[in-house]
C-alpha cells in the first residue's frame, strides 16, 4: 500500500494550523484526518466544502470502542445536543451554497433492560449500556431520533429541505409481531441558504410514462444496504451516496464527511471526480478506508 502522510493539501496550508497531525492523503481526491471531528473541523477553513454527506453513529446503537465517540450519550437530548454543535462547525466549513444530505436511523427504548446483548450477526449492536428510556416515553416506544434531530438542526439555522425514505428491500428480518419490520432509514437534505446548489437532473429517475423517458427524482429510494466485508459494521450503500454527490458537487467540487468510517463518501468521490475529506475517530476503521480507498469500490 502507497501512502504518504503530510499537509492537508487541499485547504491553503496557512488556514490550517501546521499541528493538524494524522492527516493522510490516501488518493489524489481523497484526505483522511484520524480523530474526534468536533476537534479536526474547528482548524477548517471557512465556506471551503460544497457538500457535506453523512452518517453519524446511531444514538445507543452500537458501540464503537472508542474514548469521545459520538452515539453513546446517556441521553438522547444530549447525542442530539452533540451532533447539532458538531454540524454548526460543519456548517461554518461549507459554501453559502452548499448542502448538507444526512443519513439517520431511529431506535425504540429499551422496555427496562440497561444493556443489550451481543447479536450473533451483528456483533456491533452489543452494548456495554442500554440508554435509560428517555424522559416522557414509554418502554417500546419508536424514539424519532431522526426528526428530534433534523428539527434541532433546523432551529440552529438549517434549512431543512427535503426528508427522503431509504427503502431497504433487503433490511434485516426482525422477530417482531407486533409491529412491522422496519425497512427504512431517513437521509435528510439541508442546505445552508435558501438559494443552493443541487443538480436536478443529474439525479433524475425513470418514469413509467413512455413519452416522458425521466421525471424529477422523487423523495423514496430504493436502495439495497451492501454488506462489507471489513469489520464495519454500519456502512451506507454506494448507490445512496452517488445519488447525493452527483446532486450536491459539480465536478471537482469538495465534500466533507466527518463520521467517514469504512469511507464509502470517499469512494465514491473518487469514482465521480470530487475532491473528498473524511474523519474517522478510530484509527481501525480508518486503515479499512485507506485500504478500500486505495482499493477504488
Ligand atoms: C455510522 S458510521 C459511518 C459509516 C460510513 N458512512 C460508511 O459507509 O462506512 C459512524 C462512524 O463515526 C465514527 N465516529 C464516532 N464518533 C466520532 C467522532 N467524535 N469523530 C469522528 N468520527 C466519529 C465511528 O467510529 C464510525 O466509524
Amino acid at each position: 500500500m502507497h501512502e504518504t502522510t503530510q499537509q492537508l493539501e487541499m485547504f491553503d496550508a496557512e488556514k490550517v494550523p501546521t499541528s493538524t497531525q494524522s492527516v493522510t492523503k490516501v488518493t489524489n481526491r481523497c484526505e483522511l484526518l484520524v480523530g474526534d471531528a468536533r476537534r479536526l473541523l474547528s482548524q477548517m477553513p471557512d465556506k471551503y466544502f460544497n457538500c457535506i454527506i453523512t452518517s453519524p453513529p446511531y444514538w445507543g446503537l452500537r458501540d464503537y470502542g472508542v474514548t469521545g465517540q459520538i452515539g453513546s450519550e446517556s441521553t438522547v437530548e444530549e447525542y442530539i445536543a452533540d451532533l447539532v454543535l458538531l454540524f454548526r462547525e460543519a456548517r461554518r466549513t461549507l459554501a453559502d451554497d452548499g448542502t448538507f444530505w444526512l443519513n439517520i436511523g431511529d431506535s425504540y427504548t429499551s422496555g427496562g433492560r440497561t444493556w443489550r446483548d451481543a447479536d450473533a450477526k451483528n456483533k456491533g449492536r452489543a452494548m456495554e449500556y442500554r440508554a435509560p428510556t428517555p424522559e416522557g416515553l414509554k418502554p417500546k416506544d419508536l424514539i424519532g431520533v431522526p426528526w428530534k434531530l433534523a428539527f434541532a438542526l433546523q432551529a440552529d439555522g438549517w434549512y431543512l429541505r427535503t426528508d427522503i425514505i431509504w427503502n431497504k428491500p433487503n433490511c434485516q428480518p426482525e422477530s417482531v409481531k407486533d409491529r412491522p419490520t422496519r425497512s427504512h432509514e431517513y437521509l435528510f437534505l439541508f442546505s445552508k441558504s435558501e438559494k443552493y446548489y443541487y443538480d436536478w437532473q443529474a439525479i433524475m429517475e425513470p418514469a413509467a410514462d413512455r413519452k416522458q423517458k425521466s421525471k424529477n427524482r422523487r423523495s423514496v429510494w430504493n436502495i439495497a444496504t451492501e454488506p462489507y466485508p471489513g469489520s464495519h459494521f454500519a456502512v451506507y450503500p454506494r448507490a445512496l451516496v452517488r445519488l447525493c454527490v452527483a446532486a450536491g458537487t459539480r465536478e471537482n467540487g469538495r465534500v466533507l464527511d466527518p463520521f467517514f468510517g469504512s469511507g464509502t463518501t470517499g469512494v465514491i468521490c473518487n469514482e465521480l471526480g470530487r475532491l473528498c475529506v473524511g474523519i474517522e475517530l478510530k484509527a481501525e476503521y480508518a486503515q479499512l478506508a485507506r485500504e478500500r480507498l486505495l482499493r477504488g469500490r
